[in-house]
């Protein structure tokens, strides 16, 4: 007997419910599919699968427009299908696949499709709220869906919870955090629990002063402390804007109330995640600060693979620490907490006004607090316009996502003087 754990999203609640079920036979091969896979994410992932021959049969693999790279991963690991969403990259994936097997697509259906070919289990690792689609692909078959891509529950999380009630879909967490408190949520019953903790290293800018943090430069900012991730996510580390988003993915994934979940600046990023229980118990997940750790527990599941992640040395370690998230300083992290207190499209303009924020202090056209700032603006002024209500469906979330991102590319001159 092994364990396998069901996510029930019904639609009053969210738990994760561990029964017992036969284990899978051993000859199993499960079929992947990696939307992602030139990403930090993705490439974590086919290591993984790599490192496990014979287990695993790769269907799909996507890109945006890194077309050498995908065609070079399509060939070792011997990809059905290999997408790039960018039309313009489609001769260079034909050209890296010649004298392959290797279906080649390209174009942002050519991405639903791949979502849609015959995996049992599907990685979500595209950045950004091009990934919805896909994913909601994948989900809408009732296949596993392993969720890298915030922002399918930031944008549109009500949605993906009810679709994957309906279809059978199960979800399992990828943030190491959320994988953490899954983990942890499997040692009693979800009735019992009295509130999740996300840990949060607290970025390249822990223990600058305000007036340090002013003046950070996207290279400082860009320089994570313990995780290697993509630009992005690195940034938002560095705002604690990726703590506030994912209280709202926590939110979504186990129908947690805003005052059920907690975050703890935890500066050795070995501690990802606590559920506490009714009788006290506390229950935590530990592991090195690497990814493949999450992505091999939602790979394997519900079995265990051997992983390649350092191995943790509590005793060279020594201490781990504990503090409360200033929020006057990362002032990001109450700001994602009120969008999702508010609810509706609320997180869907933080998100998307976040990802214009982010591009353009990488770019150097703004500061860093900046990035705050005109996420505010763009949620003041989104709400102001009458654009909260809930999205429908993911036309919907997506146009209100392409309004935000309008709002927000007008706000920029007006903050980027004020924040300066
Ligand atoms: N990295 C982490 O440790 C981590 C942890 C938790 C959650 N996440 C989440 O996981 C997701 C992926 O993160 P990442 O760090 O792996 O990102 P990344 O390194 O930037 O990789 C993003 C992947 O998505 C593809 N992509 C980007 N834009 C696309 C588009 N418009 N259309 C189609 N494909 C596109 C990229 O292809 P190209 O290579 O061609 O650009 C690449 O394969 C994000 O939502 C992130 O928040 C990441």
């Amino acid at each position: 007997m092994g364990l396998r754990a069901v996510c029930w999203y019904g639609e009053r609640m969210s738990k994760v419910e561990v029964v017992r079920t036969s284990s899978r036979p051993s000859s199993d091969v499960r079929g992947i599919t990696v939307l992602g896979a030139t990403g930090s994410i993705g490439t974590s992932t086919l290591d993984l699968i790599k490192r496990n021959p014979g287990r695993y049969r790769v269907e799909s693999i996507s890109a945006r427009r890194n077309a050498a790279a995908l065609g070079k991963i399509a060939r070792e690991v011997g990809a059905r299908h290999a997408v790039v969403a960018d039309h313009s990259a489609y001769r260079e994936l034909k050209d890296a696949l010649s004298g392959s097997r290797v279906e080649a697509a390209a174009g942002e259906d050519a991405l639903v499709e791949a979502a849609q070919r015959p995996a049992d289990w599907v990685m979500a690792a595209i950045s950004g709220s091009v990934g919805l689609k896909p994913t909601l692909a994948a989900v809408e078959r009732g296949a596993t869906v392993a969720l890298a891509n915030k922002e399918c529950l930031v944008c549109a999380g009500g949605l993906f919870m009810r679709r994957a009630a309906t279809t059978g879909a199960t979800i399992l967490p990828v943030d190491s955090e959320h994988n953490a408190v899954f983990q942890a949520l499997c040692a009693g019953n979800r009735a019992d629990v009295k509130r999740a903790i996300l840990t949060a290293s607290g970025g390249p800018f822990r223990t600058w002063s305000k007036e340090a943090i002013k003046a950070a430069t996207p290279e400082q900012a860009l320089r994570h402390p313990n995780w290697v991730m993509g630009p992005k996510v690195t940034i938002d580390s560095a705002t604690l804007m990726n703590k506030g988003l994912e209280i709202i993915e926590a939110h979504h994934l186990f129908s947690l109330r805003s005052d059920e979940i907690d975050v703890l600046v935890h500066p050795q990023s070995v501690v990802h995640g606590l559920v506490e229980f009714r009788d006290g118990s506390v229950v935590a997940q530990l592991g090195s600060p690497d990814m493949r750790i999450p992505i091999a527990h939602c790979l394997a599941w519900p079995r265990r693979i051997d992983g390649p992640a350092a191995r943790l040395d509590l005793a060279a370690l020594r201490e781990l620490t504990f503090e409360a998230p200033d929020l006057e300083r990362f002032p990001a992290l109450a700001l994602a907490r009120r969008a999702m207190e508010t609810g509706g499209a609320a997180p869907t303009v933080l998100n998307a006004a976040d990802e214009v924020a982010v591009s353009e202090f990488i770019a150097g056209r703004i500061s860093f607090p900046a990035i705050t700032v005109l996420v505010e603006a763009t949620l003041d002024a989104a709400g102001g316009r009458g654009l909260l209500a809930e999205p429908a469906g993911i036309d919907a979330a997506l146009a209100v996502d392409h309004i935000a991102r309008s709002l927000a590319r007008d706000l920029l001159p007006e903050i980027a003087v004020k924040a300066s």
